[in-house]
């Protein structure tokens, strides 16, 4: 299924905000010349425009906005039709103070900014119900319309108005039944908390780690309950594809809640590609693309990215020579169908004036960020083949939101510097990564079955049924990986009765007992001995017990030295591994080289030279196409496994290729 209906082409184009420039005549002409010129077919559009079209209460102009769908639909062009439901306009906020956030310090925001509203608020909702239901109405049959882009990045500070903590309340009611049950999860005894009313429940009270850990995930499901809200108002009248971009690793909110009402995935991405850190800005997003792709198991779009350097990071730097590109090709190699930017067109004005854009203040063709996303564009067409084409990663990596907020949530371990769980998911995805292997990325609810290897760093939380579902793909067949700081406390934030990691039943699986866990504060010297060689072991090391696994690895100081560090049970048809220390990405690397050759999972293709990194998407037909990028400043030249077809600015059979400094190209074969 392409992401649009009917419309079989990579998506590219951008926020289109035309209604900034309405006063400055030919400024839209212009821009649909620059956007033939760029090869761009799809743009957002009305993402903060409530107030250019409700320019009163209930009086409304779309003058403008059917102006943009009719040229669209003259030149080819689809639109995502925004709900504008970001950013009010200041005749809401100021008639209906009740719209705006309330912050944790107990003040209301004034109507100004965006993403500030209390998603809660009935008169906020009816307003935004309205509005939607107006868009949809008129534009729900338009040629144009290609899909809805509901709100923009959903923000999940909370509100703390009375009428949210209500409804917290109401939420809790729901998942405990009875207050005693709710004392009972909470542990309340400890500091005579005991709660004798629902209200009392303070969702910032600090000592209530499961009263906070509840609260994070009320708000997203009233954000998710508010997102449904707005698909349904649009839905009277129309059902094209719905989305919502998505900011990343945003942990505010767990976005694997917002995919089901989801068509496609869409997210926002903002590299720096700043020097000497290629390769980790490289793994930070296509973890990312393979999060989004994994969703739904189906291409997404890469929503927003910068054609140059968002202003906000705190070096603005050009784009170096084909980096551009390099960024593009990473998203579409790792399952996007679709690269879009924020903005086309620099706006004089406000806190995002000097923001990277396609077309720049000059409003030419001539700009250095025009002339490289016309050259993408046009170079686009050769990989129209992509379009709908899959991923087949046999290894998944665990990034759990509901988890890594029950760690942050804990006291003990250090602070946020040295737990680190995304960081911890980063680095052993990027050890995957480098092998040039496909990977998925889920969080612990997700279907195991299709994986042969499972990799589960810093699990900290085990909800229902996951040790159980984990045991099954460990018996047949899977090899499961898991780290320290895992499987300590169930989905409620309590620990374990009967020892780590997870209870009894767990840890006989894992045939160890995780007793406790050293702290190693920096000068700490301690490691890891496996395979013949020594690595660095920091900030954790678990005092572990074998009880029936297999050690592999053991530490190499301090009065547990010779003790178990590295795992392994055989269950069933598979392996259970734990690592029960923080180490490095050489230790990752070794140890993920020689699983993967164990687990049979093999690289997308061969002989990929260090600084060259390869993904492949497959099409229905079964042609491949192998996107490699060099994550170096000097060109590469890469010897072919077989004859493959260069696809990328050329059409050439090639045994071998050259890729430019920081650049990418595309085979097929
Ligand atoms: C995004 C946002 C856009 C724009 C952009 C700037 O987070 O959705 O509206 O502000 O950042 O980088």
């Amino acid at each position: 299924m392409t992401i649009i209906n009917h419309f079989h082409r990579i998506l590219h184009g951008g926020d289109y905000n035309p209604d900034q420039w309405l006063h400055i005549p030919g400024i839209i002409d212009r821009d649909f010349e620059l956007m033939e010129q760029s090869c761009c077919n799809t743009f957002s559009v009305a993402i903060f425009s409530w107030g250019q079209i409700e320019v009163e209460e209930g009086k409304f102009d779309f003058s403008w906005l059917d102006d943009i769908f009719a040229r669209c639909a003259e030149s080819g062009k689809k639109l995502f039709l925004a709900t504008p439901s970001a950013a009010k306009p200041a005749w809401l906020g100021k008639k209906y103070p009740e719209s705006c956030k309330v912050r944790s310090d107990g003040h209301r925001d004034f109507w100004g900014k965006r993403q500030n509203n209390c998603l809660t608020s009935p008169i906020f909702r009816e307003k935004v119900r309205q509005i939607n239901r107006k868009l949809a109405e008129r534009y729900a049959n338009h040629p144009a319309l290609g899909g809805w882009h509901i709100s923009n990045e959903y923000n999940g500070e909370p509100c703390c108005c009375d009428l949210c903590i209500r409804k917290f309340h109401e939420f809790l009611k729901e998942k405990y039944g009875t207050l005693e049950n709710l004392n009972k999860q909470y542990w309340s005894a400890f500091w005579g908390h005991h709660l004798t009313d629902w209200d009392q429940i303070h969702p910032l009270d600090g000592s209530m780690n499961t009263a906070r850990l509840d609260w994070r995930r009320f708000i997203t499901a009233n954000t998710v309950e508010f997102f449904r809200m707005e698909i349904d108002a649009v839905r009277e009248f129309s059902d094209a594809p719905v989305t919502t971009n998505m900011m990343g690793y945003y942990d505010p909110l767990d976005y694997w809640k917002f995919v089901p009402y989801c068509d496609f995935i869409a997210d926002d991405c903002y590299p720096s590609w700043y020097h000497g850190e290629t390769e980790e800005t490289a793994v930070y997003f296509a973890m990312l693309h393979d999060l989004h792709y994994t969703m739904l198991g189906k291409p997404f779009v890469m929503m927003e990215s910068c054609p140059g350097i968002p202003n906000y990071r705190p070096y603005v730097k050009l784009r170096r020579p084909n980096e551009f590109q390099r960024e593009m090709l990473l998203a579409l190699g790792h399952g996007a169908d679709g690269t879009m930017y924020f903005q086309w067109r620099k706006g004089f004005g406000n806190c995002e004036k000097i923001h990277g854009a396609v077309v720049g203040h000059d409003g030419g063709d001539q700009t250095l960020a025009f002339k490289r996303v016309a050259d993408y564009g046009n170079k686009l067409e050769s990989l129209s083949g992509i379009v709908d084409s899959a991923k087949a990663p046999e290894a998944a990596v665990i990034y759990d939101w509901e988890s890594n907020w029950a760690l942050d949530l804990t006291n003990g371990f250090g602070g946020t510097e040295t737990k680190k769980w995304q960081e911890t998911a980063r680095l052993h995805y990027r050890a995957l990564w480098e092998k040039n292997i496909d990977l998925a990325v889920i969080d612990s609810d997700q279907p195991f079955d299709s994986y042969k290897l499972i990799v589960a760093p810093m699990l900290f939380m085990l909800k229902k049924g996951v040790a159980e579902r984990l045991k099954r793909f460990v018996e047949n067949g899977g090899t499961l990986v898991m780290t320290y700081l895992s499987a300590y406390v169930d989905e409620n934030n309590a620990c374990f009765f009967g020892g780590n990691p997870g209870g009894p039943d767990l840890r006989r699986f894992f045939g160890i007992w995780n007793e406790d866990i050293d702290g190693l504060e920096p000068s700490s010297d301690q490691t890891l001995l496996w395979n013949g060689k020594k690595y660095r072991v920091s900030d954790y090391a678990e005092y572990l017990h074998a009880e029936g696994a297999e050690v592999t690895g053991v530490y190499g100081g301090e009065f547990y030295k010779g003790s178990p560090a590295l795992t392994v049970m055989r269950q069933g048809k598979g392996k259970a591994v734990y690592l029960a220390a923080r180490t490095g990405l050489d230790f990752l690397s070794d140890f993920y080289g020689k699983l993967l050759e164990e687990t049979g999972i093999r690289p997308v293709l061969e002989g990929m030279p260090t600084g060259v990194k390869a993904s492949r998407r497959t099409a229905a037909n079964g042609d491949a196409y192998y996107f490699l990028l060099n994550m170096t400043e000097e060109p590469q030249t890469v010897v072919l496994p077989r004859e493959l077809r260069e696809i990328w600015g050329t059409d050439t059979l090639r045994k071998s290729v050259e890729i430019p400094s920081r650049g990418g190209t595309v085979l097929k074969g």
